[in-house]
């Protein structure tokens, strides 16, 4: 959702916001604009449609010099997207400007105030209220510091804001309220963003801020308050490095960065087992910061998340049931707190978030601590909201993941979920040492096997291009296979704007079969032989769909045959345990949403309507 960037330095404003804007296009918006304080003035563009048209924009006319500035990518809430509901706003004499991410939820009272009191907003957005109260509050005689703090306590919601004052070149001033926001520490400069990707050319010093702080950037440093004025206390903002640098925010020669991002799959599985467990296999979690003990007495889990990372919760909870005989429950982030979960100081939630930023999946969390639960979050964004208010952690280490849709984030999830699992079954000796040790070997092997259906792309490339007036398409599993069926959905909607549905394929029977027409493309994940009748089972829902018609698209392991006379096309997936094939059956399906989402013309980084962090409930 809506991007940020702030700016005060040596270098020119203008350049540094707008490539900001452009690191943080990824996350989805539908204009852009930008402000800069020069010789006493705030002068500001702003564009409706994608950062091209603010580009040109500047091009007929350039702004001028400047060493402070804002500048937004909006994704649209109050108002529609054009050019005079963009950010940034001003206020009334257009001496202050603000850029905005969130919802101000009682921006209807302010403005009703302002009309009162003779102002005159021009927008639809909530946004402007807070520019015209800032702008109030420096005319009576406040630095943008104070004006920010008192504004701050006014608002309702979430929000970040982030404002120049045409009066003061030296500072840029934001804060925040259940919204990301980062500071970037230079040499002589200082930057804010929604996310480091924003400034990661320039340093890779942070900030994470706290909650309800303000922040005061000049090119000498940064100041941190709580919005009443009191210096931040220490441990309350945290400074961190960041582990990545640019070429890891750039496309590296592939057409997409979601391509990119599927094929640094081995790497980031390799990241994310790293360190975690020592030459015997016996798992070291040395950052989770609940004692064993804790540990031993949870009992229950409930795995929490939206998208993508629910589905890695409903893999987690095969592998974690299985492990440690602990019941898990999964979750949908944005549904948990209103059913009015059962939470003791026994339960542990698990929140899964790539982006951790997801306003879902925090409220759900902060419910569950007002409970008493414990949270662990799984998490691949360092100094983002999710685990700075859990009481765990594990990141994922994936790296930036730019692309909309989650790929990396997914896989990397899973590895997290599966060394969870193993360190409760290790700490509560569910399972023995050498078992352990033995899946921890499996999950060695994966970014090899990952590599090889990488490897062989060419035939999924085929497929895609076979499928390429497909206007539905569905996806059958059972046990893990199930929650991969629905990543595939999933991957194909977003992507290609197609329906496309994931079945557990035991369901079939019970109405969806109604859906099988002729020709029509149904892919089935076919677990390993040898778990129960899962496999026959499986093989008998393929049988029912192809009589029907259908072209059976099956993935199955290696030396799987007896599965080979009722597939159209036969996707070999290595042979790993039940319990771990997702990590291996989910790439020809991503690879296969990518590749047809091309063919049909599709933006695949950023599909329509979409949002990277949705960081509004
Ligand atoms: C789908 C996708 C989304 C996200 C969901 C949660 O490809 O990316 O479904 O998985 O919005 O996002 P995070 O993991 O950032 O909380």
């Amino acid at each position: 959702m809506c991007g940020i960037v702030g700016y005060v330095g040596h270098r020119d404003a203008a350049d540094v916001v707008v490539e900001g804007l452009r690191r943080l296009e990824y996350r989805g918006y539908d204009s852009a604009g930008i402000a800069l304080v020069h010789d006493g003035h705030v002068v500001a563009r702003k564009r409706a449609g994608k950062l091209a048209n603010l580009d040109k924009a500047l091009a007929d006319d350039p702004l001028p010099p400047a060493g402070t500035g804002i500048g937004h990518t909006r994704w649209a809430t109050h108002g529609p997207p054009t050019d005079r509901n963009a950010h940034p706003h001003l206020g009334a004499g257009g001496r202050v400007a603000v850029v905005h991410n969130g919802i101000i939820e009682n921006f209807a009272r302010l403005r009703a105030d302002l009309e009162r009191d003779g102002h005159e907003l021009r927008s639809d957005t909530d946004t402007e209220v807070a520019a015209h109260l800032l702008e109030a509050a420096v005319e009576a005689g406040s630095d943008l510091t104070e004006a920010m703090q008192q504004v701050c306590r006014r608002l309702e919601g979430a929000f970040t804001l982030v404002a120049i004052d045409g009066a003061d070149p030296d500072r840029v001033v934001a804060a925040r309220r259940n919204s990301p926001l980062v500071v970037g520490v230079g040499e002589g400069e200082s930057f804010l963003a929604s996310d480091v990707a924003a400034f990661i050319e320039h340093t890779r010093d942070a900030i994470e801020l706290g909650q309800d702080q303000v922040v005061t950037i000049s090119r000498d440093g940064v100041e941190v308050t709580d919005v009443d004025g009191r210096p931040a206390e220490a441990g309350s903002y945290r400074p961190y490095h960041v582990d990545w640098d640019l070429s890891a925010a750039e496309k590296g020669g592939f057409d997409w960065f979601m391509r990119k991002e599927i094929h640094e799959q081995p790497a980031a599985i390799t990241a994310s087992m790293l360190g975690r467990h020592d030459a015997q296999g016996a798992l070291q979690l040395d950052e989770l910061r609940i004692s064993e003990e804790e540990l031993r007495e949870v009992d229950k889990i409930i795995l929490v998340g939206c998208g993508t990372a629910n589905y890695a919760s409903m893999v987690a909870k095969y592998a974690i049931e299985h492990w440690t005989r602990i019941p898990c429950e999964v979750e949908l982030a944005h549904e948990f707190r209103y059913r009015d979960p059962i939470l003791t100081r026994a339960t542990l939630v698990v929140a899964i978030s790539q982006s951790g930023e997801t306003a879902d999946t925090l409220m759900a969390i902060r419910h569950a601590r007002q409970q008493r639960a414990k949270v662990l979050a799984i998490c691949n964004t360092n100094g983002s909201t999710i685990p700075r208010e859990s009481d765990a952690v594990i990141y994922t280490h994936a790296g930036p993941e730019i692309g909309v849709a989650s790929t990396k984030g997914f896989m990397t999830q899973l590895v997290a979920c599966y060394l969870l699992g193993l360190y409760l079954a290790q700490v509560r000796g569910t399972k023995y040492g050498d078992e352990i040790a033995q899946i921890v070997g499996e999950l060695e092997q994966m970014p090899a096997y990952v590599q090889r259906l990488l490897d062989a792309s060419e035939q999924v490339h085929r497929l895609a291009e076979e499928l390429s007036t497909a206007r539905s398409v569905l996806f059958l599993g059972r046990h893990t296979g199930f929650p991969i069926a629905l990543e595939g959905a999933l991957k194909l909607k977003e992507l290609a704007y197609i329906h496309a549905e994931g079945f557990a394929a035991g369901e079939l029977k019970h109405g969806p079969i109604a859906l099988v027409e002729d020709r029509l493309p149904v892919f089935c994940v076919v677990p390993p032989p040898g778990r129960d009748q899962l496999h026959d089972k499986m093989v008998s829902g393929i049988q029912e769909v192809r009589a029907r018609g259908a072209r059976t698209i099956v993935l199955a392991e290696d030396g799987d045959e007896e599965v080979a006379p009722y597939a159209d096309d036969l996707i070999r997936l290595p042979r790993v345990p039940t319990l771990l094939q997702p990590m291996v059956a989910v790439v020809p399906l991503q690879l296969f949403a990518c590749e047809l989402a091309t063919r049909m013309g599709h933006d695949v980084d950023q599909p329509r309507n979409l949002a990277k962090s949705v960081t509004v409930e």
